[in-house]
């Protein structure tokens, strides 16, 4: 397997998880770009450095990933929004753990915060998460129905009566002298990712190579498996199995590294899966059944976007595919299938089976076991990699359980933190 050093586009990667996560409901659609967009046009015309609008950016495209379940996400679309406090805080929570983003965390923590409170709380809200906030309501009271320049004075007179009390007097004046023109409206109905990637491009764009690349899809595991508690931990198993499986089968470090990154991103496409149906009890309905089984095939298309992680994509989008062809979504066979998508299918399903479910308990790891051989002498695994697991199960389950571990110590954490943030009901 060749290894070449990867420079991983950052602002690529935000793109495409904004787009996953905006996937979940067709009332979403494309919400946290158009916050990124207006917050970036904000910024412009207040001064922003290059770097400041960059990070604002990414904050505004991501302002909303803590909200976890389509109810959640739907719920902040109200302009009089209850409390935008928990999601802030658990965005703010998840980005912190990469520590590139430790401001665009803090951004993401204030984008509910009303200017008037700030004001009299000694919590120091940086000034662009006013522009987060006023480009978040801008957005939201935006009607698809009816035409945007229809909308302008409307839209307009709610967020002016904000000044000074909801909204930043500064952010205010800077969207009043913007929303003169036409073309900052229409720009927002024809927003293209393109437009986002131009604003990105100024400056010196932030790449990361493996071991940030890493950190970064240890992060969005957590963002992909928080959303349902019973798959907490799934993805640091799989990153764990896999990587191991990767050692013994002789892969060099780097490499195996790659496929560790991989199995914290084999779900990615599930942030487009409501948790709702992630954490049903009982059984799924056939169209609930199909939402889910989507997934490998949205992460294969929003990952195309960013062309450095082909081969990462390539071997995530393929992990329910089998050697018999009865797999899914591209029904590819034994010969079409790469050593990395063998590995994570693998990975996958040894972890999967070991977990508690809504509608079953996890298996023993020996009983895990004999599913395995099961499923690899009716062309459902790869054999071969089945075998190696065998051979070297001691090894491979050992690593699994310390690496849920620790996910799971970050899980409980996160919860813990959330409890305290979240006002008592
Ligand atoms: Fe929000
Ligand atoms: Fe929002
Ligand atoms: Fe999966």
């Amino acid at each position: 397997m060749f290894f070449k050093e990867p420079n991983i586009p950052l602002f690529s990667l935000v793109m495409s998880v904004s787009s996953a996560a905006d996937m979940i409901s067709q009332k979403l659609a494309n919400h946290q770009k158009r916050v990124a967009f207006i917050a970036n046009e904000l910024g412009g015309h207040l001064g922003l450095s290059t770097r400041d609008r960059q990070e604002l950016m990414m904050a505004g495209a991501l302002h909303d990933i803590g909200a976890l379940s389509l109810k959640e996400r739907l719920d902040a679309l109200h302009f009089e929004l209850k409390d935008g406090h928990a999601h802030a805080e658990a965005g703010y929570l998840l980005l912190n753990t990469f520590a590139p983003f430790s401001e665009i965390a803090r951004l993401v923590r204030y984008h509910h915060t009303w200017y008037s409170t700030c004001q009299s709380s000694p919590q120091r809200v940086p000034f662009r998460c006013h522009l987060l906030h006023l480009a978040d309501r801008m957005d939201v009271m935006i009607d698809a129905d009816k035409h945007i320049l229809y909308q302008v004075e409307d839209i307009s007179i709610i967020l002016q009566n904000g000044r000074g009390t909801r909204f930043h007097p500064d952010v205010v004046d800077a969207f009043v002298d913007l929303s003169r023109r036409e073309s900052f409206w229409l720009d927002l109905i024809c927003l293209e990712d393109e437009m986002l990637y131009e604003a990105a491009s100024q400056g010196s764009p932030v790449v990361l190579d493996t071991n940030m690349l890493a950190e970064w899809s240890r992060m969005l595991s957590h963002i992909i498996d928080f959303r349902c508690r019973f798959t907490a931990v799934h993805s640091s198993g799989v990153a764990a199995v896999a990587e191991a499986l990767a050692l013994k089968i002789g892969l060099s470090k780097k490499q195996a590294r790659l496929i560790q990154i991989a199995g914290y991103l084999h779900d990615f496409g599930k942030l487009a899966v409501p948790s709702e149906i992630l954490e049903k009890k009982g059984p799924l309905t056939s169209e609930e059944r199909a939402i889910v089984k989507s997934h490998a095939y949205y992460s294969s298309v929003l990952l195309r976007r960013v062309p450095e992680m082909d081969q990462i994509n390539a071997w995530i989008s393929c992990h329910h595919e089998r050697p018999d062809g009865q797999g899914y979504p591209f029904k590819l066979s034994q010969d079409d299938l790469s050593l990395g998508a063998k590995i994570m299918a693998v990975a996958d399903v040894f972890t999967a089976i070991t977990e508690d479910r809504p509608y079953r308990e996890g298996m023993a790891p020996e009983d895990a076991l004999q599913v395995l051989i099961s499923m690899s002498e009716e062309g459902g695994l790869n054999k071969d990699i089945v075998n190696l697991l065998i051979l070297h199960f001691n090894y491979v389950n050992a690593l699994r359980m310390e690496a849920q571990e620790t996910a799971l110590a970050d899980y409980t954490a996160f919860e813990t933190a959330l409890q305290v943030a979240r006002p008592a009901a």
